[in-house]
């Protein structure tokens, strides 16, 4: 496979601790599922700075791995500008991140490649994944649902 086949697929959140690192380990896990790792560059990073170099948030790496996905090995980013040039997809987990990521550069080649993640979701609900960071566990198995399927019909509508 030639390199200039990789699709690559950037996640952004706000902290990338919470659900960011999810979609991108969910996202790696069903490729892999698939036979599809090879084919695709999957990343993710937050458009805030805090937790850049830390583990994904304790609760969110504990619901993945009850769900066979583990992303332990992950290590938060800050979003950057070369981001927009370097990926194919940049995936915002809600509209506030979505305006952050556009603020940097409002072309309309990056506005093409930006998107809500939950546009993809068939059950999209208000286009936004719930920030999970300052509620109980339950927040994080919703988020867990949301991301997992609406990865799953990600993956179906770009391979189409
Ligand atoms: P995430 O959740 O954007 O899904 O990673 C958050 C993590 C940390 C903070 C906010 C949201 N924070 O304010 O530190």
């Amino acid at each position: 496979m030639s390199f200039s086949s990789v699709i690559s697929v950037q996640f952004v959140c706000l902290g990338n601790i919470c659900r960011s690192p999810l979609a991108e380990g969910i996202l790696k896990h069903v490729t892999r599922e698939r036979g599809l790792e090879s084919q695709f560059l999957i990343a993710s990073s937050g458009t805030g700075a805090w937790h850049v170099g830390q583990a994904p948030d304790s609760r969110m790496q504990r619901t993945a791995l009850i769900h066979g996905v583990d992303i332990s090995r992950q290590r938060a980013r800050h979003f950057k500008r070369s981001d927009l040039d370097a990926f194919d997809h940049i995936l915002a987990m809600d509209k506030s991140n979505l305006r952050n990521i556009l603020r940097h550069s409002p072309h309309e080649e990056y506005e093409n490649k930006v998107r809500l993640f939950r546009n993809y979701d068939p059950e999209p609900g208000d286009y936004e994944v719930p920030d999970p960071y300052y509620g109980g566990d339950q927040g994080f198995e919703t988020v867990f649902s949301i991301v997992e399927r609406t990865c799953r019909q990600f993956l179906d509508q770009i391979l189409d």
